[in-house]
């Protein structure tokens, strides 16, 4: 009997032992289950900072990937394309020809740059994380990476610690943070000639570095386009990162680890001004965890050739959250900052409305699941639904003085319009919960943009 026992447990603790350990390979990789936090969390801020925020500039016009300033470097050197064409008419006109995109780096100061005073945005915002472009495609450094000499922030432009400055800045302000990390570098001579000794002697010696240097909270890769995740050893990366790194417990990654791995592997799938690869997935519930990008304009790296009419406005935005966390995604907003350091201030227009509508109505975003039951989302909807525990949300994002109706939940034991101190009338009709909008006015409106019903109970039993 007792010997019985001691093997019982000793089975037990090898299956709890193998159980937290991952193994190089995508089916153990993915059996890990994603920290909670990142899906509660729902909105992050995305920054993308680098030599390209000196020229900062970019088409208005052309497909969604032309109009990205950070891909300048890339389009200089592709004169022919008919992107590339434009990016070096405005190269030559403005700097000269004998200007090379190196020389950039001098002008990279970020003298303004004031983490504290970033991080304070993106909490006012209600952001609940931020990823910063710790290296973008041209593989400048924002930390003093030894693996990046004279090519990194501390060494080179502004002398400064850039990320570990905001990765400090942004904790202390309660917010989580990780990092963007390119694999490729579009013309680092090492991964044109040999990509394997790059992928060991570069790339992972710096994914590392910044994993035990800083402990974010996500590692966020991109770039990953050239080769398949073998080729860049991704699967002996995430079982470091899973089993042994600072980090094992907390983080979380994309699913940019190979030109295969896209919306197949990873802790979240990502989309991108809704696409996946330049298919367009929006409108579907996607039944992973998964987090969309995009800027506020056209353009991740700050763009100057951008006007007011190439920004998105606050209304559009907070619709596009709603929309995102109604079919179970995360949306991670970029903000492109200057060279010298500023956050533009229309961008902080626009974070500091959407912050001001989720001070009102964050309960039914943050910490909200789908809701199964919901009718299907297309281009003409302003009904969206949340849940969370036996509550549901509805959110209307049109006003509109007609009744609500919702099916498929029993009788709520309360409604209210978050941030509206009035009672809502409803009434059970036919098995449907119908909701009679309050009769608002520019006095106790709660909140402009979109409206958020809480149906206390609904889910019950369900
Ligand atoms: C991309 C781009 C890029 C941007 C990004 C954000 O694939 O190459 O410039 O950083 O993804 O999702």
């Amino acid at each position: 009997m007792g010997q019985s026992m001691v093997i019982i447990f000793m089975v037990l603790s090898v299956v709890a032992y193998s159980q937290n350990r991952y193994e190089p390979n995508w089916e153990s990789i993915d059996s890990r289950p994603i920290p909670e936090w990142f899906e509660d969390s729902k909105f992050g801020i995305f920054l993308h900072w680098g030599l390209y925020s000196v020229p900062a500039w970019g088409p208005t016009d052309g497909s969604i990937y032309e109009k990205y300033a950070e891909w300048y470097w890339n389009r200089l050197m592709q004169p022919e394309t008919p992107a590339g064409r434009k990016f070096n008419d405005f190269h030559n006109t403005v700097y000269g020809d004998n200007v090379k995109y190196q020389d950039f780096v001098k002008d990279f100061k970020a003298e303004m740059y004031d983490p504290h005073q970033w991080a304070e945005i993106f909490k006012d915002a209600g952001a609940k994380y931020v990823v910063l472009t710790s290296k973008h495609h041209e593989g400048f450094a924002l930390w003093p990476s030894r693996h990046a000499w004279n090519w990194n922030a501390v060494d080179v432009g502004p002398h400064r610690d850039l990320a570990g400055d905001l990765s400090e800045a942004v904790r202390k302000k309660g917010l989580r943070m990780g990092f963007y990390f390119s694999l490729y570098e579009w013309f680092n001579p090492l991964y044109r000639e040999d990509v394997d000794r790059y992928v060991d002697q570069h790339m992972l010696p710096q994914m590392k570095d910044l994993v035990t240097r800083y402990e974010p909270d996500i590692f966020w890769p991109d770039g990953e386009w050239d080769y398949p995740s073998e080729t860049w050893r991704s699967t002996e990366f995430l079982a470091w990162l899973y089993n042994e790194s600072p980090v094992k417990d907390h983080v979380v990654v994309n699913d940019r680890w190979g030109s295969e791995t896209r919306s197949n592997h990873g802790d979240f799938y990502t989309t991108e001004y809704d696409l996946v690869h330049d298919q367009v997935i929006a409108g579907d519930v996607i039944h992973h965890p998964w987090e969309e990008t995009r800027g506020i304009g056209g353009s991740f790296g700050y763009n100057r050739n951008e006007n007011l009419d190439d920004y998105e406005s606050s209304g559009f935005l907070i619709h596009y959250l709603i929309d995102k966390v109604a079919r179970g995604g995360n949306l991670l907003l970029n903000v492109g900052p200057t060279a010298d350091g500023r956050i533009p201030v229309i961008q902080q227009q626009r974070l500091r409305d959407m912050g001001d509508w989720l001070r009102i109505n964050g309960d039914g975003i943050y910490g909200t699941r789908v809701w199964e039951g919901a009718p299907g989302i297309d281009d003409g909807t302003t009904l969206f639904y949340t849940s969370k525990g036996n509550d549901l949300y509805v959110i209307s994002t049109g006003w509109d003085e007609s009744n609500i109706v919702v099916n498929g939940i029993r009788p709520p034991e309360k409604v209210r319009m978050l941030g509206y101190g009035g009672d809502i009338e409803y009434w059970v009709s036919d098995g449907s919960v119908v909701i009679s909008p309050p009769a608002l006015t520019p006095g106790n409106n709660p909140s402009p943009y979109a409206w958020v019903y809480k149906l206390s109970g609904a889910l019950l039993n369900h």
